[in-house]
């Protein structure tokens, strides 16, 4: 694992922009993992920013991690709007080339087709993540088991409430989601994982230097050969 600790939350996404940037730039035809939640917003912006000054997304392929259970595509938070929103929209991934978990379909059946999908154009040549409060990757939340491919998952109390605030006053956030499993993270060639505030340094230091354990899915990552851990000073708080 190298870790990387940044003056301030600017630097350490630009940090991870420039990687994504640098990944498509050598490989046009790259294949991307990309995460949602409010970490990434700025990484979108600054990868449009880069489209815009001339950098082709076009002969890309992107996998998400993860999409709400019970979520139609056109449903506001669904992850699907999330990444129009904030990236498919403004640059020029083909919409036949941008994979998520289907949210509104039977959950065993979107998982399957999700793993096929990544049979035939994977393997992810650079897997971006977030982190949860409580260690979890992806949806992966603590006791998901380190060997788990694409799968639903109930979520905890503790996420559900950290997402609440997407959602509108009196919605209700979903109980579970369709979520690349651990081991499917771990298939990635490369992996970039990005926490930013000192809210997120007890799980840093929990991926980072605790025991591999399922209690921590973000620690499966110490078992991946090329993993970057980019951090503000905040989140590296308790290393
Ligand atoms: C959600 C996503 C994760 C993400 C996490 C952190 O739970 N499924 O992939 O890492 O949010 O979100 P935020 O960046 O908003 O703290």
């Amino acid at each position: 694992m190298r870790v990387c600790v940044c003056a301030t939350p600017e630097q350490a996404t630009a940090r991870v922009v420039a990687r994504i940037a640098r990944t498509v730039r050598e490989n046009p035809r790259a294949v991307l993992g990309l995460a949602t939640g409010g970490t990434m917003e700025p990484v979108y912006r600054g990868l449009i920013e880069a489209h815009r000054a001339g950098l082709g997304f076009a002969g890309v392929t992107s996998f998400n991690l993860d999409e709400y259970v019970g979520l139609d595509p056109a449903h506001p938070q669904s992850y699907h709007s999330y990444m129009r929103r904030h990236f498919f929209d403004h640059v020029d991934i083909p919409a036949d080339r941008r994979f998520l978990p289907c949210g509104d379909c039977d959950p065993a059946e979107a998982a399957a087709i999700f793993e096929a999908r990544l049979e035939q154009h994977g393997p992810v040549d650079l897997q971006l993540l977030g982190l949860g409060h409580n260690g979890h990757i992806g949806f992966n939340e603590p006791g998901s088991s380190l060997g788990s491919l694409t799968r639903e998952k109930t979520l905890t109390r503790r996420t559900r409430d950290a997402n609440a605030r997407f959602f509108r006053p009196g919605e209700v956030p979903p109980q579970s989601a369709i979520t690349m499993g651990i081991a499917t993270i771990m298939r990635a060639r490369s992996i970039v994982l990005l926490a930013l505030g000192a809210a997120k340094a007890e799980a840093v230091a929990e991926v980072v230097e605790g025991p591999v354990t399922a209690f921590c899915p973000g620690s499966a990552l110490q078992y991946h050969r090329d993993v970057s851990v980019i951090l503000d000073e905040g989140a590296a708080k308790d290393l």
